[in-house]
């Protein structure tokens, strides 16, 4: 089956990086527009650095439906926008704009239900109000995973990271039990937990090794990984090695991408388009 013809009456949607060469997301929404025979297309875009304000200004009005919005762009698309949902006012991040007609634009965060979906998808029966879960990192990613977590019932979020100042920054911001460790300190914020989550950007394409002391993590601890660039990371390999459940950051992405799909077109993505495996094949080095 292929897509239709590209009319006027052709949804357009798409996704806003730099770079953006290498985004899973127009094989992921245009595999489930195909799939649904839906009349609708996926983009990417590529605005320059210190452009974002103008290109955001120039797609407003609703003849393109939205776009999710990654890196370097989750704060400005946040920033630029007329509305905010709560989820993405708590991440202090956007990864989707929702353009309407009347001009106004909605920010919203999805990569919190991504995560979510993530663990049901690849650890079922995981239950984020089980325990205490750590989070390694204390960027943008760190921030709309904890929010995400604590909406969910986890009754105490540890975030540990390497610049200690940034990790209890980080706590001071968020509603709810959160508490800082750096480091060193992992293996004690790690003792009694339900999940590690890593949400460094170390692992990305094998650079910048992880250390941290994974069997310090009872034997029900989940592990996940955002990174899934390789697939398989080598804090994934560790954690299997332990013999803990692991949860990978492709699931992530495509869990972020539904909402997002459903928002642009109407409706939930269709179920059997395995994104997954074409996604995997891209990923092939
Ligand atoms: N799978 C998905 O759908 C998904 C969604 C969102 C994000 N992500 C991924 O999540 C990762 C983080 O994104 P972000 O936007 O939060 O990045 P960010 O704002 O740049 O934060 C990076 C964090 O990583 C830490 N870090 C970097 N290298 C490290 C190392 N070698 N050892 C220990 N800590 C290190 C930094 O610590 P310092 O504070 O000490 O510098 C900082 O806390 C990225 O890889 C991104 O691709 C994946």
């Amino acid at each position: 089956m292929s897509r239709p013809p590209i009319t006027g009456a052709t949804m357009v949607a798409g996704v806003a990086g730099a770079p953006v060469r290498h985004s899973l997301s127009p094989l992921i929404h245009n595999a489930w527009l195909e799939a649904a025979g839906i009349d609708g297309i996926y983009v990417p875009f590529g605005p320059p650095a210190d452009g974002f304000d103008r290109f955001v200004m120039g797609l407003r009005g609703g003849a393109v439906r939205g776009i999710n919005v990654t890196l370097p762009f989750k704060e400005q698309a946040l920033a630029c926008a007329t509305s905010v949902t709560a989820r993405a006012r708590e991440a202090a991040a956007a990864n989707l704009l929702i353009f309407q007609s009347n001009g106004t634009i909605l920010a919203d965060n999805t990569d919190g239900l991504g995560l979510l979906a993530a663990f049901a998808v690849q650890a079922p029966g995981f239950d984020a109000a089980a325990g205490p879960i750590a989070i390694l990192g204390a960027g943008g990613a760190a921030r709309g995973a904890a929010a995400a977590l604590l909406g969910a019932g986890c009754p105490e979020v540890r975030i540990v990271n390497r610049t200690l100042a940034k990790a209890e920054a980080l706590a001071g911001a968020l509603e709810g039990q959160v508490v800082a460790f750096g480091l060193p300190a992992a293996a004690e914020a790690f003792a009694d937990v339900a999940a590690v989550i890593n949400a460094t950007s170390a692992g990305l394409d094998g650079k910048g090794q992880l250390e941290a002391p994974l069997e310090a993590t009872p034997g029900t601890a989940v592990i996940m990984d955002m990174v899934y660039k390789p697939l398989v990371t080598p804090f994934l390999h560790w954690a299997q090695a332990l013999g803990r459940r692991t949860v990978d950051g492709l699931a992530m992405l495509i869990g972020q991408a539904a909402p997002s799909f459903e928002a642009f077109y109407g409706e939930a993505p269709p179920q059997g388009a395995h994104v997954r495996a074409l996604a995997l094949k891209a990923l092939e080095p």
